[in-house]
């Protein structure tokens, strides 16, 4: 039983790698995959949304890409007077999310490309992005963020948007950064 189990547990892990490998070349390496946030960094980025969250309380909160759901879960679980909604369009990492949060009433999360969406009611925004399309990103939050908006930003920079903080974190020992932006308005 426990083989069986094994066998299908690699079977799974390979099949995964191999859509990995097949969406990368699809968008040219321009498109971050679903991977989900994990270890100090994923630390940090809730500690620092969390402080924002305890001054700006019943807020909207959006994770552009939210993949699985594991910065919005915590955060909706101890703020219960904001709502988070996440943007997600691999059918994986959705169903994976709309499962995990079902049972919570502060989050919703739609199958949906962020950039096809209007922005403009977050006041936090949470986004794991890659370069390629980082420069589309930066324009979209400028002109639809009010100037009182967050953007905090896993290990990569975010261009055109102003810059407030930078926070040195890691994942296992290699050193990575968080970003912190306000629309540049
Ligand atoms: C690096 S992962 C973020 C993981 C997430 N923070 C977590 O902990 O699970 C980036 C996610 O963004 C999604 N994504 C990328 N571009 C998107 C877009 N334009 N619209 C919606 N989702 C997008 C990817 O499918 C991927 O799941």
């Amino acid at each position: 039983m426990f083989f069986y189990f094994s066998v299908f547990l690699y079977v799974l892990a390979l099949a995964y790698f191999i859509k990995l490998i097949v969406d990368f070349i699809r968008c040219k390496g321009k498109e971050p995959p679903f991977i989900t946030s994990l270890g100090k960094i994923k630390k940090e980025i809730l500690e620092t949304a969390k402080k924002f969250l305890r001054e700006n309380n019943g807020i909207k909160v959006t994770d552009l890409g939210c993949g699985s759901g594991s910065l919005l879960i915590p955060l909706a679980k101890e703020f219960k007077e904001s709502k988070f909604v996440g943007y997600e369009y691999d059918w994986i990492a959705y169903t994976i999310a709309k499962v995990k949060t079902f049972y919570i009433p502060n989050i919703v999360i739609y199958k949906k490309n962020f950039f096809d969406v209007d922005l403009s009611e977050y006041r936090l925004v949470l986004c794991y992005i890659t370069p390629g399309i980082s420069d589309r990103l930066g324009d979209k939050l400028n002109r639809e963020l009010t100037k009182d908006s967050l953007i905090i930003s896993e290990i990569f920079e975010i261009p055109k948007l102003k810059a407030v903080e930078e926070i040195t974190s890691s994942i296992a020992f290699k050193k990575l950064k968080i970003f912190l932006y306000i629309p540049n308005k």
